[in-house]
């Protein structure tokens, strides 16, 4: 099961990931905070997790928390209990969490403030994507990542990978077993809505997708990067190939080819 592995875990150098327990409309998808180190032992956390005492010190050894991050409108559940547990380091947000969420200590916006990590990451906005609420759609402002050391594309809710039991395609060329297994039900609702063992959106998104264009030119934007592997907060990561897979699933959203890959 997914979920029993909830420690922090090495995923490649300078990079971890921890899951933890989160239902969606009833169903179990995890959630996955993100770990990466910058050079001078600075630590980014990307959409945080509720931080357990033994999670805080397995952080520590790697080194001083500065950034603190809420990659879209909606992962900032933990965002002020890790400012209370690192006061010394920044919450950095995207645009429209202030009105969203004006209770949380927010230092610095993205795209509206200087946030500058050097070579080390790099972020664009994926604009133009909406999620799918039960009785509307909502605009989410998704920064997406990327860690050029470790070729690691960083998304959280513009792409899902659930999936089953067993040796699945993506397992079957990697090397570094990963949590592979989700409940039943949350395959089958996967399968439902088109995120099962494949790299992409849901069903739900492609129906409430605000702004083609704008989406396409995120998309191609991400794929001029050179990434190998694709970390998302859920669903499994997929190691090997996820460029081609990421682009393949966003050709299915917005029912077109895309840029050729570079
Ligand atoms: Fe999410």
């Amino acid at each position: 099961m997914i979920l029993n592995n909830q420690r922090l875990r090495e995923i490649d150098r300078n990079i971890w990931v921890q899951d933890q327990s989160f239902k969606y409309w009833g169903l179990e998808v995890g959630t996955r905070m993100t770990v990466i180190r910058l050079a001078g032992n600075s630590i980014i956390l990307i959409s945080p997790i509720k931080l357990e005492s033994q999670t805080q010190e397995n952080i520590s050894k790697l080194g001083t928390v500065k950034y603190i991050i809420a990659p879209n409108l909606f992962h900032y559940l933990y965002l002020q209990e890790a400012k209370n547990i690192y006061p010394q380091a920044q919450v950095l947000v995207v645009p429209g969490l202030t009105d969203k969420q004006p209770e949380i200590a927010i230092d610095k916006v993205f795209f509206e403030d200087e946030i500058d990590f050097g070579s080390e990451l790099e972020y664009i906005l994926f604009a133009g994507f909406r999620v799918s609420m039960i009785t509307q759609a909502a605009t989410l402002n998704e920064v997406v990542f990327y860690h050029p050391a470790s070729k690691t594309l960083i998304l959280t809710d513009t792409a899902f990978n659930f999936d089953g039991e067993g040796c699945s395609r993506s397992e079957s060329i990697s090397n570094h077993r990963v949590d592979r297994t989700f409940p039943w039900l949350t395959q089958l609702g996967a399968k439902i809505m088109g995120s099962y063992d494949t790299l992409q959106p849901s069903v739900l998104e492609k129906l409430v997708i605000e702004d083609r264009e704008k989406v396409q030119a995120s998309v191609e934007k991400i794929l001029s990067w050179d990434f190998q592997r694709v970390i998302m907060a859920h669903g499994s990561i997929v190691e090997n190939d996820a460029k081609n897979q990421l682009k393949k699933g966003y050709e299915w959203f917005l029912n077109k080819n895309l840029t050729k890959l570079k």
